[in-house]
């Protein structure tokens, strides 16, 4: 905060930004984003559900296409299986970043449904093809995403790959507003890498029974 003109304000860019989807990770991020005091608003399929209740003091409710009209950023955090009709209800997504979260899951929960040729982000860059995507946001839970702190001072890290470096410095400063250890990584064809991360975190919590409060950290000396 400064002081200025006999008021304060933030120093820091408070950005718009848009997320389509008020699940688990959906919420978990617009309640941390909004906390940093940037501008949410949940593009949803009934505004008027009950279940949004706990939402609505912080955020506010609307449609994909009115929640994505006026961001900065728009954060995808719908099912893979309906990621591309939510691409699509948004409407205009032309030169918006685009944050994707979602993972390219089988329905029969045994991997991922592309990987090495080509990842989940990437075909929504081809859906919403001028939009700038960035995939962030998917390969930790989202019990993470709500409470990031492991105590001590290592966070867990939160890789982001994007082919603009714009919208991917942005997407690097919500990760950090969230509370990880944000890494921009050059190059949308690395959410295929973070994919197959998502999955490692999965199979690591879910399958081979480590529990849900686990996350990745990145070391440097
Ligand atoms: N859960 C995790 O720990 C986690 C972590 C990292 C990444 N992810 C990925 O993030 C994505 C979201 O996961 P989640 O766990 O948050 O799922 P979730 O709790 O099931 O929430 C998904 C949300 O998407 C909404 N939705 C579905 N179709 C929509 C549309 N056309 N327009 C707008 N909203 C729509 C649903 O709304 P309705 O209530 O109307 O159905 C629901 O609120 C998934 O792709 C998942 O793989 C999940």
């Amino acid at each position: 905060m400064v002081y200025l003109n006999g008021g304060f304000y933030r120093k820091e860019k408070i950005m718009k930004v848009a997320i389509v989807g008020a699940g688990q990770v959906g919420s978990a991020l617009g309640n941390r984003l909004a906390a940093k005091g940037h501008d949410i608003s949940f593009g949803v399929r009934n505004d008027k559900d009950s279940k949004y209740d706990t939402l609505r003091s912080r955020t506010k409710l609307t449609t994909p296409a009115a929640a994505v009209k006026d961001a900065d950023a728009v954060i995808l955090a719908t099912p893979w299986t309906a990621a591309r009709k939510a691409v699509d209800e948004c409407g205009g997504l032309s030169g918006k970043i685009l944050i994707d979260c979602t993972n390219p899951i089988k329905s029969d929960f045994t991997g991922l449904e592309v990987g090495h040729t080509t990842s989940g982000a990437e075909m929504i860059a081809g859906w919403a093809p001028d939009a700038k995507v960035v995939k962030c946001f998917n390969h930790t839970g989202a019990e993470n995403m709500n409470n990031p702190d492991f105590g001590g001072t290592l966070r867990p890290v939160m890789f982001a790959a994007g082919d603009d470096d714009a919208a991917l410095q942005m997407t690097v400063k919500l990760a950090q507003d969230v509370g990880f250890d944000a890494v921009g990584l050059k190059g949308l064809r690395l959410a295929r890498q973070l994919e197959q991360l998502a999955w490692l975190w999965i199979d690591l919590a879910i399958k081979q029974g480590q529990g849900r409060d686990i996350a990745f950290a990145l070391l440097r000396r």
